[in-house]
C-alpha cells in the first residue's frame, strides 16, 4: 500500500464516523510567535479543544504536514524525521475512549490488515492524582488484545502535552492521559538498549504508529491540573510510519515517499561512494531535509539567519554536508531527487505542486551561495585532520574510522575556519562526525556559543511546540492587523489582498499584494486611518455562519476554502451586531472589517492604544510587507 492510499483510506474512515476533514494548517504557524513550525495535527485545534465552538462541529479530521525541529540530529537511523504528515482525527467534547480505541484498532486490522499479533498497546499507569487508566486497559483487552501486548508506563511515556508531562505543563497548557499503539517487526533485540525489550525500547523492533491522547486536563495558575469537563480525543498518526508498517518494513525510507530519491541518488553517486545498502545515513539525511525544505519554502519561508529560516538554511547545508560524503560536488543531485520527493504529494498539497520550479530555485540559489564556503571550510577542516593523522585522507576512510582517536580541535580554530570561510561551527561539527571523530566538547561549546551570539539564532524554546500566544499583547497586535488589512485597501485600492502575516509580542509584519512602493503619503494615510479606528474603539464581533452567507458578505482574508461549510468570521465594525440576513446588502455586513479569521481578538478596538509603522518594503515581484509596532 502507498501513502496516498493510506491517508485516503483513513480520512474515509473517519468521514463514514461523522467526522468533517479539515483543511491543514500551514507548516508555519500565523500570528503565533511562541512556535516556529507547526509541530502536531492539534496545535491549530487547542482553542476549540479548550472549549470554543468549531465551524465544522465537534469531530474533525485531516492529515496535517509537520515540522519538528527537535528531531535533527536523529535523522539518519530507519525511522526519525523532522518533517512528516500526521493523520489525525479530533473529537471536541463528543466521544471519548470507547469510540476512539475500538475505532483506530478496527482501522489498523480492517482498512490496513495488520494482524493483531504485531499489535502492541500502552495504556497510562497514574500518577498523583491522574488513576491508571483502567477503563483503557478493559477496552483494548475487549477488542482481543492480549495482557501481554498491553504495558503500563508513567508520565514519561503516556502524558501527552506539547509540553511534556505535567510538571513542565505551562500555565494554561491541556494535556492528558494517552495510548500509544506500536508494531513489532520481531527483529532480534539488542541488549544495549537494556536486558528485556518492550514496545517503548529504542533497539528497533517496535515502531511507534499512533497516538491517542484523552485531553482531560488543564494546567491551572496554582500549578495543579484541572479536571476538563468535556470529553476531547487528539488522535495523530505518522503516515511515513503507517505506510511502512502497512509494507511490514521497519525502513520508513524505503516508502514511497523516498524509495525514488533514494534510488536517483544512487544513480549519480561517485562510484566509490558507498550504495544505500551500505551506509544508508547520507542518504537518509540528504531526502529528508530536502523534503522538509521543499515543504518550508512552499510555504513561504526563505533561507536566512532568522527563526524558520534560518531553520531551513540549516536543512539545506547539513543535506549538502552528506551529498560531499556520497562524492557530489556540483548541485545536480538536488535537481535530480527535487522531482522524485515532489512526486508523492501531488493534488494532496496544490501549494508545493504548483510552486515546483519557485522552489526549486530558492534552494538552488541557497545551494549555488554555500557551495564556495562548503567546499573550501572543508578543505580546511581536512587540512587539520590530516596533519593530525599523518596524511591519512578521511574522505578515503570508506566508513574504517579511525577509533578511539579524540582529535582536540579546539573552538578557536573552529572558529577562525568560520570567519575565514564562513563555515558555521556546528557545519563543521557536521563534517568532522563523518570522519569518526571525537570533539573537544568544551572548546567546542564555547564556539558555538560565539557562533550562536553572533548570528542570533538561538531563540530558546521556539523550536519546541510552546503554548500557543494569546498574550493580551499579540491579541491586540492581531486585531490591529486587521484594521490594517482594510484601511490599505481603501487607500491603495481593492487590488490589495493579505499574502501572510506574522505577529511577535513586539511588532506586527503583514504581507500584501501590491506591485509598487508606497509613497510617504500613503504609508501615513494608512497609519492615521488604523488609528483613527482605533480611537473610535469599534467594538469586535465573532461569528460562525455558513460560507456562503460570509462571501455574500465580502469578508476578506487568507481562508483555505476547500472542505469547510460554515466558517469563522471577525468584524470589527460600528455599533451593531452582525445579523447576516438582515445585513446582507450591505457591505461587509455593515463592519469596517471583515474577515475570515480563526482569533483570538480583543473586545474593542480602544484597547490597541496607537500604532506606528516602521518599515514598507518588498518582499517579492508584486508583495510588499509593512512592520509596524504598538507605541
Ligand atoms: N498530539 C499527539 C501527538 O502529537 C497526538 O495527536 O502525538
Amino acid at each position: 500500500m502507498d501513502s496516498k492510499q493510506i491517508r485516503e483510506k483513513y480520512i474515509k474512515f473517519f468521514v463514514g464516523r461523522g467526522h468533517k476533514e479539515i483543511a491543514p494548517a500551514k507548516l508555519v504557524p500565523e500570528n503565533d510567535p511562541t512556535t516556529l513550525f507547526t509541530s502536531s495535527g492539534m496545535q491549530p485545534l487547542v482553542p476549540y479543544l479548550l472549549g470554543q465552538e468549531h465551524p465544522e462541529g465537534k469531530r474533525l479530521v485531516n492529515s496535517q504536514p509537520c515540522f519538528r525541529a527537535e528531531d535533527i540530529e536523529e535523522v539518519g537511523d530507519n525511522r526519525h524525521t523532522t518533517f512528516f504528515e500526521m493523520l489525525g482525527n479530533w473529537s471536541l467534547g463528543d466521544y471519548s475512549k470507547k469510540e476512539q480505541i475500538p475505532w483506530f484498532f478496527e482501522f489498523l486490522t480492517k482498512e490496513l490488515r495488520l494482524p493483531k499479533e504485531k499489535l502492541y498497546v500502552s495504556v497510562f499507569e497514574g500518577d498523583g492524582d491522574v488513576p491508571k487508566d483502567m477503563e483503557s486497559y478493559e477496552i483494548w483487552k475487549s477488542l482481543g488484545v492480549d495482557d501481554d501486548h498491553i504495558f503500563f508506563y508513567g508520565v514519561d511515556k503516556n502524558w501527552w502535552s506539547r509540553s511534556g508531562p505535567p510538571d513542565k505543563m505551562p500555565e494554561g497548557e491541556i494535556g492528558g492521559p494517552d495510548c500509544e499503539v506500536f508494531y513489532d517487526f520481531g527483529t532480534p533485540h539488542d541488549e544495549k538498549y537494556g536486558k528485556e525489550c518492550h514496545p517503548n525500547c529504542e533497539c528497533g523492533r517496535f515502531l511507534e504508529i499512533g497516538n491517542s491522547v484523552f485531553i482531560q486536563y488543564l494546567k491551572r495558575t496554582d500549578g495543579l491540573l484541572r479536571e476538563l469537563t468535556e470529553n476531547n480525543v487528539d488522535f495523530g498518526g505518522g503516515l511515513e510510519r503507517l505506510t511502512a508498517v502497512s509494507n511490514n518494513n521497519p525502513d520508513i525510507f524505503q516508502t514511497d515517499f523516498f524509495a525514488d530519491a533514494i534510488k536517483s541518488l544512487e544513480a549519480i553517486r561517485k562510484s566509490s561512494a558507498p550504495d544505500y545498502k551500505t551506509n544508508p545515513r547520507p542518504y537518509r539525511i540528504i531526502v529528508e531535509h530536502l523534503r522538509a525544505a521543499i515543504f518550508m519554502v512552499g510555504d513561504g519561508v526563505k533561507p536566512s539567519n532568522k527563526e524558520q529560516g534560518y531553520v531551513l538554511r540549516r536543512l539545506i547545508r547539513r543535506s549538502m554536508v552528506q551529498s560531499r560524503k556520497l562524492g557530489m560536488i556540483g548541485d545536480e543531485w538536488l535537481s535530480n531527487i527535487f522531482a522524485d520527493l515532489v512526486t508523492p504529494y501531488i493534488k494532496q498539497y496544490p501549494h508545493i505542486d504548483k510552486n515546483v520550479p519557485q522552489i526549486n530555485e530558492i534552494i538552488t540559489q541557497e545551494v549555488d551561495k554555500f557551495r564556495k564556503t562548503i567546499d573550501e571550510g572543508r578543505k580546511a577542516l581536512k587540512r587539520i585532520y590530516t596533519k593530525v593523522f599523518g596524511g591519512i585522507d578521511p574522505d578515503n576512510l570508506q566508513g574504517n574510522i579511525i577509533e578511539g582517536n579524540k582529535l582536540r580541535i579546539s573552538g578557536d580554530e573552529v572558529f577562525k575556519i568560520y570567519e575565514t570561510y564562513g563555515l558555521p561551527p556546528e557545519i563543521s561539527q557536521e563534517i568532522m562526525k563523518e570522519w569518526g571523530l571525537e570533539f573537544d566538547e568544551e572548546t567546542m561549546k564555547e564556539a558555538m556559543e560565539k557562533h550562536r551570539e553572533l548570528s542570533r539564532t538561538a531563540s530558546a524554546g521556539m523550536f519546541k511546540g510552546g503554548l500557543v500566544d494569546h498574550s493580551e499583547v499579540v491579541t491586540k497586535y492581531h486585531t490591529a492587523t486587521h484594521l490594517l488589512h482594510q484601511a490599505l485597501r481603501d487607500v491603495l485600492g481593492p487590488q490589495v489582498f493579505q499574502k501572510g502575516s506574522n505577529i511577535t509580542a513586539d511588532r506586527l509584519r503583514f504581507d500584501f499584494s501590491f506591485d509598487r512602493k508606497m509613497t510617504g503619503e500613503e504609508i501615513k494615510a494608512v497609519e492615521d486611518l488604523v488609528n483613527e479606528r482605533i480611537k473610535q474603539d469599534l467594538r469586535v464581533d465573532h461569528m460562525i455562519i455558513p460560507l456562503e452567507e460570509a462571501k455574500a458578505m465580502n469578508a476578506i482574508g487568507l481562508f483555505n476554502e476547500k472542505y469547510a461549510d460554515k466558517v469563522s468570521i471577525y468584524g470589527v465594525g460600528p455599533d451593531y451586531q452582525l445579523d447576516p440576513k438582515a445585513l446582507d446588502q450591505r457591505d461587509r455586513g455593515g463592519y469596517y472589517s471583515l474577515e475570515f479569521c480563526g482569533g483570538p481578538h480583543i473586545e474593542h478596538t480602544g484597547m490597541i492604544g496607537k500604532i506606528k509603522i516602521t518599515k514598507e518594503e518588498a518582499v517579492s515581484f508584486g508583495v510588499r510587507r509593512i512592520r509596524a509596532q504598538l507605541t
